[in-house]
């Protein structure tokens, strides 16, 4: 199996609507996840992702919509006719089973031939590179080493689609970023289907083909990890995937021009924009520069109020009257970093604003 393309599905729901008693938790969610495609939900604690990720495998049933994998409807199929593997936060490992026996248990209930499981089970350890800890049981490895055998143990039923429930939260930071390339290694081997669930967004980022974002039951927008940074629909997609300055104000045209005037005088000319009356702009840290105070290139006038220095980036907090303005730029380019209390102006990359 170990360099085996296993079968894989799509995944599509459709107008899903799923209620614990009188609270709907999960509102006309409609996802389609293509074949092979490294799928994140991301979303704040008590979103709904788990429940979406129970209902795909068959632990949850919704009171409206359907669920398909590939071109079948299993919205009433129960887990153990969906053929999917999940791996769940906490592993779930039979802690006085060994290794090969928590791996192996599926395919034993499966009544597969003895051969065939020692096959299977022997790929499957090789593949998360454990082979050699066949005999231990679950508390005598680290929870890396554990993360993988749950793995390990999902894979070896050659499962139709892999749900991965936060499988990365119990580790530490340094093993979180290894394990996530792993397991992005591993999802590409196979060319299986796998939704990966994290409230984290920079795991979303660096993992998948494309990311849908929820909160509170609805799917706020789905897309790749740049489209979602670069023109998100909402402020809550915007802040969710990374720091956002807000600003509120109007958008005027003038000729062919179109002009946002913010409530702290900022005056800056948009391309491409057709909206017009009360909006708010949104732009990255990165995109705003500082600059002389009263300058020809301010757009803003503020005092600096805090910096942080990150290595590679200092990290500044503008007043702006009652506002507070975030700027991130480059150290190490030649510019003097600017003190706390200092009078600076505020250069915007008209290019990167974002009108909400
Ligand atoms: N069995 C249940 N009975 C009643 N309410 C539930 C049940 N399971 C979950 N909920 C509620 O449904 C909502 C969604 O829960 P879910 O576990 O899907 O969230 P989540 O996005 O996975 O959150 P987290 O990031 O904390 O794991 C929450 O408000 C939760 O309290
Ligand atoms: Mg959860």
């Amino acid at each position: 199996m170990s360099l085996k393309k296993l079968q894989s599905v799509g995944i599509e729901l459709k107008n899903i609507d799923l209620s614990y008693g009188d609270t709907q938790v999960i509102k006309n969610v409609s996802l389609k996840i293509n074949k092979g495609e490294f799928f994140a939900f991301l979303g704040p604690s008590g979103c709904g992702k788990s429940t979406l990720l129970r209902l795909i495998a068959g632990f949850e049933q919704c009171q409206n919509g359907e669920v398909f994998l590939g071109d079948e409807e299993v919205s009433r199929l129960p887990p153990w006719k969906r053929n999917v593997g999940m791996v769940f936060q906490n592993y779930a490992l039979w802690p006085h089973m060994t290794i090969w026996k928590n791996v192996s248990f599926g395919l034993e209930e499966r009544k597969l031939p003895h051969n065939e499981i020692n096959q299977r089970v022997n790929d499957a350890l090789e593949l998360v590179g454990l082979q050699d800890y066949a005999q231990r049981r679950p508390n005598q490895l680290s929870g890396g080493q554990q993360q993988r055998v749950a793995l390990a143990r999902t894979i070896v039923i050659e499962p139709r689609v892999l749900l991965l429930d936060e499988p990365l939260s119990n580790l530490d930071a340094k093993l979180r970023v290894h394990m996530r390339q792993e397991l992005l290694e591993l999802q590409r081997k196979l060319g299986l289907t796998t939704i990966f669930v994290t409230h984290d967004q920079e795991e979303a980022n660096t993992t998948s083909d494309r990311i849908a974002v929820l909160q509170d039951g609805i799917v706020q927008q789905v897309g790749s990890p740049m489209d979602l940074y670069d023109k998100p629909e909402n402020l809550f997609v915007a802040q969710f995937l990374g720091s956002a300055n807000v600003l509120k104000g109007k958008i005027k045209t003038e000729g062919n021009d179109a002009i946002f005037e913010g409530e702290q005088g900022l005056k800056v000319s948009l391309s491409n924009c057709d909206a017009e009356g009360s909006k708010s702009i949104i732009f990255r840290p990165q995109n705003i520069f500082l600059c002389e105070q009263g300058s020809g290139e301010a757009d803003l006038n503020g005092i600096v109020k805090k910096r942080e220095f990150l290595g590679n980036l200092v990290r500044y907090e503008i007043q702006v009257d009652q506002q507070q303005i975030l700027v991130d730029e480059i150290y190490g380019l030649g510019k003097e970093p600017a003190e706390e209390g200092m009078q600076v102006g505020l250069s915007m990359d008209s290019d990167h604003v974002i009108i909400m």
